[in-house]
Parts: structure tokens; C-alpha cells; sequence
């Protein structure tokens, strides 16, 4: 840059915290005004030998954050007590108790901001971040372990060769000379900053407008759904009538869905069919769960009769009867297929092969209380095989 340099500040360095408290006392005594004080660390006293008055910024602070608190409290009146007054769990229009979460959130929120954005502008001089004291020699010694205080040029009271003689007199380690370049230009604002910030507006923004609008809302696999189909209820106009849902063709039988062929017949069939299934484990089992499930609400856990309807229906006769016996299987299936009087159908709950298998079970509970004396040798037999009583 071919531009002229300008005195900014001249400055001094010390050794010890005393000389720089000593410095600074000299200094604010002498009537200068536009000048600082750098310390490796906060050196105690230096306010009160440098004769600073508190900062200005709590002003704003406080400022700000009561009119936070007013405006909460001003819309929160005019919202609940006279745009739009509600009664609230009984409480009054303008209840301050529970303004109170709002009005502070709002106070703290308002004199934050106002603080940080006040002392970057007025304290700081934003945009202008750019100090030339920044990158001197100076500044590397003060952030390390030299105490320096410099006066800036632009001190009404500015005379170099009187504040050179000045600090000679308090013997300093050493004295400079800041020159800045009389055309500032501010970081802050250079283009390729701004084009950087910029780019991480339009980066972030559009993320996240990906991830919330788009992103959240792709279905894996959805051509499915996309196919071309007749939803339930709807019009069709493939078909004359225009209705979509078809009955199916008349005869048709579904899979798994053969017709019983007593249906709705009151007498029990002559020559019932016959149970395709064998007394497996198995089968006993699914039959076990399914009697459990179905019908011993009414029949009883043992088919004994003994309902827990407490009399809401009719308790239904025991299944150990001598006439339930004696069925076949196939009786058995034609009670559960079709009802019996009272008794519902389980045509619809049950599959043809669950009813085939309740029949076992109620078989294996028909032989358990209407033992054989073969019955009980058997087992006699079968436990003193096995070592037991
Ligand atoms: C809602 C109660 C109820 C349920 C559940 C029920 N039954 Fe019945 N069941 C009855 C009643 C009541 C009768 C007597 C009907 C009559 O008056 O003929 C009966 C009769 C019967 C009979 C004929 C008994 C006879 O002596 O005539 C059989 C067999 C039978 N049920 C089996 C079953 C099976 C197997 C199930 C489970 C799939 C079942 N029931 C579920 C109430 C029920």
C-alpha cells in the first residue's frame, strides 16, 4: 500500500507492576486523557491510579433491560386482560405471578443483546476492529510479561517530544512509536470477509431447509405407494358401475376358506366328517390354547360346565356327558362350526384346523375325568416304571 503513515500512539514499557502503577499515576496526573494501560494480567489498583471513572455501559444495560420488562409486561396486559382476556384457572386477567417467566426472560434477554452490541459499537467502534497496536512489538510484550502504557495521538493534550522527555523520566525498558496507515480499511468489511460470510449464510440456511422440508420427509421406498391402484371406498372408472370395491365373482372360494358343508344346518349331519388330525403334542397343545382362549369362558377350564360368566349367560351343559362322548369328532366340529341354540358360531375366530384340534383337546379332557380302570393300571404301571408312586 503506498499510503502515508500516521503517528498512532506512542508508548512505553516497564519491568515491574510498581513502575506501571507509578507510570499511570504520573500520566492521568499530567492531564492526559486518551490513553491505556496494558498488563499481562489485572494489576490492582490501576483504576484508581489511572483515575478512571466506571464504564457507561451499565446505562444501556439498565435501559434495555427495563424496557424488556415493560414491553413484557405491557403486551402480556394487553393480550390476556384486554385483547383477548381469558380466565385462567381462576385467576385474574392481569395475574403477575404467572408473567413473571416471561418478563424476565425478556429482561435478561433485551440488556444481554443491548450490552454486547452497545460496547461493540460505541465501546469498540465496530466495524473498526482493526487497532494498529494489535500486531506491534508492544502488544507481544505487554501479552507476555512487559507492563506498557501508551498515549494515543490523538490526546489534546499530544506534544511528542514533551511525553518522549515524559518517559525518560520514568525510566522505562524501552519506548516506541505506532504508525498506522492513514487510509484505515476495516477488516470486517473487506469483500472477501463478507463473501465468506455470505457463502455460511447461504450454507447454513439452505442445510437446514434441506433437512427440515425435504430430508425428514423421504420415504425410503415408495413405489408402493406410488403404483397405480384402487383405494378402499373409491371410484373406478375401469368398471361400468364405477365402483372400485368388486364383489368377488360368484362361486369364487378364497384360499384357506372352504365352505362347511352343513352350514346353517340345524340337525347334526348323518355321517359327520372326519378329524384329519392326530394327537400330536403339538396339536394337543394349539388345541389347549385355543379351548383356553374360545370357550372356557363358558365351558370351564375343564369343559365341566362351570362358567365365569357369573350368570351372564347361560351356563352352557358339561362336555363329559355320556352324549358328547359318544359324538364324533365331527359333531363337535358342527357345534362350533354353526352354534348350537345360544351358543354362537366360531366359524369366524377359529380356523378349521384350531376347531379340528380343540376337538383333540377336549377328547384328552374327556378320558382325564371319565378314567378307564385301564386307564389308571396304565399309569400305575407307567410310574412304577419310572421309579415314582
Ligand atoms: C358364550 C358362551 C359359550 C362359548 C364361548 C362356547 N360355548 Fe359351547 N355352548 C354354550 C352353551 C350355552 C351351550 C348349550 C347350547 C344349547 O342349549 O344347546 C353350548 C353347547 C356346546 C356343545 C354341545 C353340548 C351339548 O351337550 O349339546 C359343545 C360340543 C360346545 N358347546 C363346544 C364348545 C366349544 C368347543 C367351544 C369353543 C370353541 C364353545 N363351545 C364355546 C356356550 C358357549
Amino acid at each position: 500500500m503506498n499510503t502515508e503513515l500516521k503517528l498512532h500512539s506512542l508508548t512505553a514499557l516497564f519491568n515491574t507492576p510498581d513502575e506501571i502503577i507509578h507510570a499511570a499515576e504520573k500520566i492521568s496526573s499530567e492531564g492526559f486523557t486518551k490513553y491505556d494501560v496494558h498488563t499481562p494480567y489485572p494489576v490492582h489498583g490501576m483504576d484508581k491510579a489511572m483515575k478512571l471513572k466506571s464504564s457507561k455501559l451499565g446505562y444501556i444495560t439498565l435501559i434495555f433491560g427495563l424496557s424488556g420488562a415493560a414491553f413484557a409486561l405491557l403486551l402480556m396486559y394487553w393480550t390476556m386482560s384486554v385483547d383477548y382476556p381469558m380466565i385462567i384457572g381462576g385467576k385474574p386477567f392481569f395475574s403477575l405471578p404467572a408473567f413473571i417467566p416471561v418478563t424476565f426472560e425478556l429482561t435478561v434477554l433485551l440488556a444481554t443483546l443491548s450490552t454486547i452490541i452497545g460496547m461493540l459499537t460505541f465501546f469498540f467502534k465496530f466495524p473498526d476492529n482493526n487497532n494498529p497496536l494489535i500486531d506491534s512489538d508492544y502488544m507481544k510484550a505487554v501479552s507476555s510479561d512487559k507492563y506498557g502504557i501508551c498515549i494515543y495521538a490523538n490526546d489534546p493534550k499530544f506534544e511528542k517530544d514533551k511525553i518522549l522527555a515524559l518517559f525518560e523520566s520514568l525510566h522505562p525498558a524501552k519506548t516506541s512509536e505506532v504508525y498506522f496507515p492513514e487510509k484505515t480499511r476495516y477488516p470486517s468489511l473487506e469483500p472477501k470477509f463478507l463473501v465468506m460470510l455470505l457463502v455460511v449464510a447461504i450454507l447454513t440456511s439452505g442445510v437446514t431447509y434441506i433437512t427440515l422440508n425435504k430430508l425428514l420427509y423421504i420415504v425410503p421406498f415408495d413405489w408402493m405407494l406410488k403404483q397405480a391402484r384402487v383405494n378402499a371406498q373409491s371410484k373406478s372408472d375401469y368398471f361400468p358401475d364405477q365402483f372400485g370395491m368388486r364383489k368377488p365373482v360368484e362361486g369364487s372360494i378364497a384360499r384357506g376358506f372352504m365352505p362347511y358343508e352343513y352350514k346353517d344346518q340345524l340337525q347334526q349331519p348323518e355321517k359327520p366328517l372326519t378329524n384329519p388330525l392326530l394327537p400330536t403334542k403339538k396339536v394337543l397343545e394349539l388345541g389347549k390354547s385355543k379351548f383356553l382362549t374360545f370357550c372356557s369362558p363358558c365351558h370351564g377350564n375343564y369343559a365341566e360346565g362351570d362358567s365365569r360368566l357369573n350368570g351372564q349367560f347361560p351356563n352352557p351343559p358339561t362336555l363329559h356327558s355320556n352324549k358328547v362322548r359318544e359324538w364324533k369328532d365331527g359333531n363337535i366340529y358342527h357345534v362350533i362350526t354353526n352354534g348350537q341354540n345360544i351358543m354362537p358360531s366360531y366359524a369366524s375366530q377359529i380356523s378349521r384346523e384350531e376347531r379340528w384340534a380343540i376337538i383333540k383337546y377336549i377328547r384328552v379332557l374327556q378320558r382325564a375325568k371319565n378314567a378307564s380302570d385301564s386307564d389308571i393300571i396304565l399309569s400305575k404301571k407307567e410310574s412304577a416304571l419310572n421309579g415314582t408312586k
